[in-house]
């Protein structure tokens, strides 16, 4: 027992020792993106310097040992890559300067006094020193996606996901070492609140100093201010000099600690934060859904939306994919209806919440209420939302996500699977926009109809009213109808009542109690104008 402690303690110094092999920079000490491009760590396994980006190189610190660049820390990872003809110099006035061809500098780290020296540890640390050797600046405290063993994430500093697995600008994901204890994953840009969470160490109310650890052996573990170990994420315990660990927040918003040998190209995952891919908050943008087949997730759009840009899996979002138009105009263009989504959750961001006991009450509501996109249902509660809809993830028995879609009028196809919901006013407008349809279909043939017939009409009036003006005297009307015997004023009578009968203007016709009155003799009839010509 005493021999192993002995061992232990041997084995533990030993390690210490070696972690504190580093190499010193000078000042006036360049690199170049294509020439010497690193410091390396006496072990070489570490370096500080270039290493390749996108369309050129980023200043950073690497795992240089093993034949998968892996770059744990980056300076200004927000910066665009700089091109191959830059240099980074620690200038005698004692600051670190990229230098670009054509003599512009920009600092890379920012220190408040001069640099005098820097090192580059073996444990992957980069210190900057001033001229009393005192540290001013420290790689370990200025973590990005990652933590090595004998770093700590302390109170109040945050790790970033990377945007993808060549690109080392900041993500979408964080892991934040709170105040209050906790350690806590939320979405980049979110207030610190439960709601946006999707990890917590449950470690809340455990002091103000709680830090994050990760020793050599692998092992993983939230100390308090005291330095009490107050719970562990990992055993750790496999301490050989070959094996190599890291912790890193991925891209996919899950936090890994992955172990590495020197001849190995690829990390290993030790051990995971969660093991649904779909709980980091957001993993699938605006207006889409994270599913889980087995390893992989995918992302689903809302039913009547489209993926934007490239689609590509992570923070892509979906766009509507119909042409919106106000809400009120019922006969506009568009119908909207009800497409379900059945066991999903979204971000709980409702406007209104309602107590209906049916999902069919809650697409009426939804549809009959304009500033209604959405409606989530779920245990005879209906909470109608407005887009986008985040946080998207297929959930088993969560919400029935009811989506409004708009389809047009023209256009309109029935999208598979999903089964349109129209509600009853809507089927109500159906049947009243069918029937004036109709309506105004019988309307143009009589209207069509009324032209012919009056066309001829018109032909009739001017031979008789022109038979009239000009043969009245004669008693040239008797001809208009034939061997019959009428009372000759009778018939003029009648002839003009019926010509005032027929004028084009409703308004110059007499009303049905004049026309009696006419016809009675009793009133006197004017002479009836002129038809008008409908051309
Ligand atoms: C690289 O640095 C070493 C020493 O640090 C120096 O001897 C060598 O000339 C440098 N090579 C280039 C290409 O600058
Ligand atoms: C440096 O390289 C960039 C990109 O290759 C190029 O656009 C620029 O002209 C170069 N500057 C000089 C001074 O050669
Ligand atoms: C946390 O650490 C800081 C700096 O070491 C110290 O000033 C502060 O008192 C500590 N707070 C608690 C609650 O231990
Ligand atoms: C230790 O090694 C064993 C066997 O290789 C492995 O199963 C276990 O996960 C390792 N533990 C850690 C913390 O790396
Ligand atoms: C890698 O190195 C370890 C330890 O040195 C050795 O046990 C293992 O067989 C090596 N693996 C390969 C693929 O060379
Ligand atoms: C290493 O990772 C790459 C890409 O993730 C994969 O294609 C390759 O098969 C892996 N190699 C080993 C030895 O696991
Ligand atoms: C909507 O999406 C479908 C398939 O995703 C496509 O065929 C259709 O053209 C799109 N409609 C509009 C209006 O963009
Ligand atoms: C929703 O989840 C319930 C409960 O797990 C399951 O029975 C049902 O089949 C699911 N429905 C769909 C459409 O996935």
């Amino acid at each position: 027992m005493v021999a192993m402690l002995f061992f232990l303690l041997l084995f533990t110094n030993f390690r210490a020792t070696t972690q504190q092999e580093h190499l010193n920079i000078n000042l006036y000490s360049s690199l170049t993106p294509t020439g010497n491009s690193s410091w390396l760590s006496p072990s070489g396994f570490y370096g500080f310097g270039f290493y390749s980006q996108g369309n050129g190189f980023s200043v950073g610190i690497f795992i240089a040992g093993i034949p998968q660049k892996t770059v744990v820390w980056t300076a200004n990872r927000d910066s665009p890559p700089v091109p191959g003809n830059v240099t980074l110099h620690l200038t005698g006035g004692g600051s670190l300067m990229l230098q670009s061809a054509d003599g512009q500098e920009e600092s890379i780290i920012s220190t408040s006094v001069p640099i005098a020296k820097a090192s580059m540890f073996d444990s992957g640390n980069f210190v900057l020193y001033n001229s009393d050797e005192e540290i001013i600046w420290q790689s370990f405290r200025k973590p990005t996606n990652t933590i090595l063993p004998g770093q700590s994430l302390l109170a109040g500093e945050e790790l970033y996901s990377s945007v993808s697995e060549t690109d080392q600008s900041t993500g979408i994901f964080r892991l934040k070492m709170q105040y209050d204890g906790n350690l806590v994953q939320y979405p980049k840009d979110t207030p610190d609140l439960a709601p946006y969470s999707y990890f917590s160490s449950f470690t809340d109310g455990r002091g103000g100093n709680v830090s994050l650890n990760l020793d050599s052996d692998g092992h993983l573990y939230l100390l308090d201010s005291k330095g009490s170990n107050i719970k562990n994420f990992t055993p750790g315990g496999n301490s050989t000099k070959e094996l190599f660990y890291l912790m890193r927040i991925d891209i996919d918003g899950i936090f890994r600690v992955y172990s590495f040998t020197l001849n190995q190209s690829n990390l290993s995952v030790v051990w995971v934060s969660s093991n649904e891919k779909c709980s980091p908050k957001g993993i699938c943008g605006l207006n889409r859904y994270c599913f889980q087949n087995d390893q992989e997730i995918g992302c689903q759009c809302l039913p009547g939306f489209a993926a934007s840009g490239e689609g590509s899996r992570i923070s892509g979002s979906c766009q509507k994919n119909f042409s919106t138009e106000s809400c009120e105009s019922k006969y506009g263009n568009i119908i909207y209806s009800i497409e379900r989504v059945a066991n999903t959750t979204w971000e709980d961001n409702p406007y209104s919440i309602l107590s209906l006991p049916t999902e069919e009450e809650c697409v009426e509501v939804c549809l009959e209420d304009c500033n209604c996109e959405a409606a989530m249902f779920k245990d005879g509660k209906c909470k109608k939302q407005k887009l986008p809809l985040t946080y998207g993830r297929k959930l088993s028995d969560s919400n029935i996500a009811l989506i409004k879609v708009g389809v047009s009028k023209f256009a309109a196809s029935p999208r598979e699977g999903v089964e349109p919901q129209r509600s009853k006013k809507e089927r109500q407008a159906h049947f009243l926009i069918v029937g004036v349809s109709l309506i105004v279909f019988a309307l143009t043939i009589l209207i069509i109809s009324g032209v012919l017939v009056y066309r001829n009409g018109v032909y009739k009036y001017k031979k008789i009213s022109s038979k009239i003006r000009l043969d009245e005297d004669a008693g040239e009307l008797r001809k208009v109808v034939g061997d019959e015997v009428v009372d000759n004023l009778e018939l003029e009578r009648m002839v003009n009542v019926g010509l005032w009968c027929i004028q084009y203007e409703p308004p110059l016709r007499p009303s049905m109690k004049a026309v009696v009155s006419m016809l009675e003799g009793v009133a006197d009839i004017p002479r009836p104008p002129s038809p008008t010509s409908f051309s």
